[in-house]
């Protein structure tokens, strides 16, 4: 045990080491990651509206100042203006031609060397929040090289007003807006984020983080006081959680305790029980010699010595077999139960006037571990035969019978003896160890440990009734289920 629990210790603290969360896939970074991403993408959904609204009051402005410069040119006369001076004022404007169309009549302005051709037609005073935005989105991926119509009223004006410009300025203040929204929308989110990241990290992620650490620290050590969780005083989910998680340390921490007790107990009783099965070995074997002396009185009592101390020896060894911890899975085969019947009858030591009836019909197959299978008909028929001599009166009829019927893959046999019945107490403490035995010199483990054995089969025992005259005990125990699987794979592959 000692040498065995520094590898084990290893092992466990190997195994914190594995449970512990590391940084980067903790909560807290998910949640940072996640609020940035969540931030950026409202961003852009506003985003969107910004840039149409953007670009149409780019334009406008641009409209408004060529109105401006068209009202002071139709006071004068714009064919006087001289080339050199007409290209000045669009090279100022950013345009290639301005026109204003009042009462039905379009007067064109200043007209560049060649009337360009118009790419797109923008109409500031009907433009949809819709069409807006895809303009600018068109404008921003796909604009550059384009020669725009603008056209609109200013202000207060009756007058409309047109402008025919290239786009690639528009598009070159659209890209700088863009990406002054882009850094401001990137500063806004990672403070948003840190903001939302510290608010759920105090509130949530902390405490969180901190009842990982009380598990695994006391799954470490789960004896020591010191690890369990201390709850906070609050009334959220978390302060539930808390609590809840203290309560449950605390009980297992108890029941951990108990069980070690037991335990300990467990290895004194059977220190004990293995003293004493040698002493009582020793005293049997001086017992032993007693049968040699002739005196009469010795000769009366020698055999009543004898047989409690062979009482006394099953005892302790029963007692030691069962502590010594599991029994090996069953390993299961085809039996003939009627022969396995017979050699469980072979073994009892029967005394004259009990009738031994093996009813199994001899086909009758059961899917079990022979050995174990072996112990419990055992353990049932000596519970019986140890019952009926009991009993002493000639008349009573004495008969232990076993039988086996087949339901569908599941085998019963039925053990039933015309003994007295079972007792109160061993009726209560039915299958408990030690506790059931109502028999002097019995241990009281017989049933349980038919009850282990059956179980580990997938099967049951149990006492179907028990009446003066008829006791009857019943072990069910299905076949080995089919691996569909397996079966499966078999058929799948060619003959
Ligand atoms: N067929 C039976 N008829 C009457 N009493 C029974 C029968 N089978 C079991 N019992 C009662 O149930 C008790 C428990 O049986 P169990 O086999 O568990 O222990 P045990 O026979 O006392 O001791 P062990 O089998 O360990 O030597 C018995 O002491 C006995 O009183
Ligand atoms: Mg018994």
């Amino acid at each position: 045990m000692s040498e065995a629990s520094p590898a084990n210790e290893g092992t466990g603290t190997a195994k914190a080491a594995g449970r512990r969360v590391p940084l980067s896939r903790g909560l807290s970074t998910k949640l940072l990651l996640l609020t940035i991403v969540f931030v950026l993408l409202a961003e852009v959904l506003i985003f969107l509206p910004w840039i149409a609204s953007y670009r149409l009051s780019w334009l406008k402005e641009r409209l408004n100042t060529a109105a401006a410069v068209s009202i002071v040119l139709v006071q004068g006369e714009p064919a006087s203006l001289s080339r050199a001076a007409q290209n000045d004022v669009l090279m100022a404007i950013g345009a290639k031609a301005i026109a204003v169309r009042d009462g039905g009549v379009s007067r064109l302005l200043v007209v560049a060397d060649m009337p360009p051709n118009v790419d797109e037609h923008i109409d500031i005073a009907n433009t949809s929040m819709l069409e807006g935005m895809t303009g600018a989105l068109d404008t921003l991926f796909f604009g550059g090289d384009r020669m725009l119509r603008v056209f609109g009223p200013v202000g207060e004006s009756d007058k409309e007003f047109e402008l025919i410009m290239p786009d690639y300025r528009l598009r070159e203040a659209m890209l700088i807006y863009s990406r002054n929204v882009a850094f401001v929308s990137l500063l806004i989110s990672v403070f948003t984020a840190m903001l939302v990241y510290a608010a759920i990290d105090l509130i949530m992620i902390g405490p969180i983080r901190a009842m990982t650490r009380s598990m695994l620290s006391f799954s470490e050590a789960p004896d020591e006081p010191a690890r369990i969780i201390h709850p906070a005083a609050r009334s959220d989910e978390i302060g539930v959680a808390e609590r809840e998680l203290s309560l449950m340390q605390q009980r297992l921490q108890k029941m951990l305790a108990e069980q070690k007790h037991l335990a300990d107990l467990g290895l004194a009783v059977s220190k004990i029980n293995h003293d004493m099965r040698n002493i009582l070995a020793s005293a049997q074997l001086m017992s032993d010699r007693l049968r040699q002396v002739k005196d009469p009185t010795v000769q009366s009592f020698a055999p009543k010595l004898l047989r409690a101390l062979d009482r006394a020896v099953a005892y302790s060894e029963g007692v030691l077999s069962y502590g010594r911890a599991q029994e090996a899975p069953p390993s299961r085969r085809r039996l003939r139960l009627y022969q396995l019947v017979e050699d469980v009858h072979g073994l009892l030591d029967i005394e004259e006037g009990i009738e031994f009836v093996n009813a199994v019909e001899s086909a009758f197959e059961v899917d079990a571990d022979s050995d174990q299978l072996f112990r419990v008909l055992t353990n049932l028929c000596r519970n019986a035969v140890q019952a009926m001599a009991a009993d002493t009166e000639s008349a009573l009829v004495r008969r232990l019978a076993v039988s086996a019927e087949r339901q569908g893959s599941v085998s019963r046999i039925v053990v039933t003896d015309t003994g007295p019945g079972l007792p109160p107490k061993a009726r209560e403490n039915l299958f408990a160890a030690f506790r059931g035995s109502a028999r002097s010199g019995g241990t009281g483990l017989g049933l349980a440990i038919a009850h282990e054995l059956v179980r580990a089969h997938g099967g049951t025992v149990e006492l179907v009734e028990s009446i003066g005259g008829r006791t009857t005990f019943a072990v069910t125990i299905p076949d080995q289920p089919v691996r569909l699987d397996q079966a499966r794979g078999s058929l799948r592959r060619p003959a």
